[in-house]
């Protein structure tokens, strides 16, 4: 079957994978100039499922709220407030596990993208069109101070992820 938007999404996670995975294949040392790039990626990407792709389908499922909505946008917060803390092993072990659960539940059969495939049939030239068009996203500098990390932590609980608990489990 013919699936643009799902094809579009699921690229582009990878464009951010292959980022993330370039900036850190090195470890302990991060290359912050690629990092920098990833989390361009990553934010430019969220911004069209939540700018774009949710409001598109929202609409065609006569305004109501799709299935998941909320999980997806509490882990688009999450994943946002991790990627402004200065990075670490840690933190990257935790933002990859996120971001690799959150991919999955887009992607999956049946899951978010699915739905937005389906409802937004009529749209899909125009939503590419305009997600072709989408300006990306600046970044401020990382901040390395304590308080951005708890932050971060408490935004992630609110998702539904511990970040100890996280980086208590054995690397994939
Ligand atoms: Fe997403
Ligand atoms: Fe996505």
């Amino acid at each position: 079957m013919n699936k643009p938007i799902y094809n579009f999404f699921t690229k582009d996670h990878k464009r951010v994978d292959d980022l993330l995975a370039q900036a850190t294949r090195n470890l302990p040392q991060i290359d912050m100039k690629c990092y920098d790039e990833f989390r361009i990626a990553l934010l430019t990407h969220i911004k069209l499922e939540e700018n774009l792709l949710f409001p598109t389908a929202k609409e065609a499922n006569g305004g109501h709220p799709l299935p998941h909505f909320k999980r997806f946008r509490l882990e688009h917060g999450a994943l946002t407030t991790l990627i402004a803390v200065y990075p670490t092993p840690d933190l990257i072990k935790v933002i990859s596990h996120v971001l690799q659960k959150h991919d999955e539940a887009e992607e999956e059969p049946g899951g978010m993208y699915d739905v937005c495939e389906a409802l937004t049939k009529e749209k899909t030239d125009e939503v590419l069109q305009k997600a072709k068009r989408v300006k990306p996203v600046p970044v401020h500098p990382p901040k390395k101070e304590a308080y951005v990390l708890e932050a971060a932590k408490r935004v992630l609980s609110r998702a539904g992820y511990d970040y100890e608990e996280i980086l208590n489990l054995p690397l994939p």
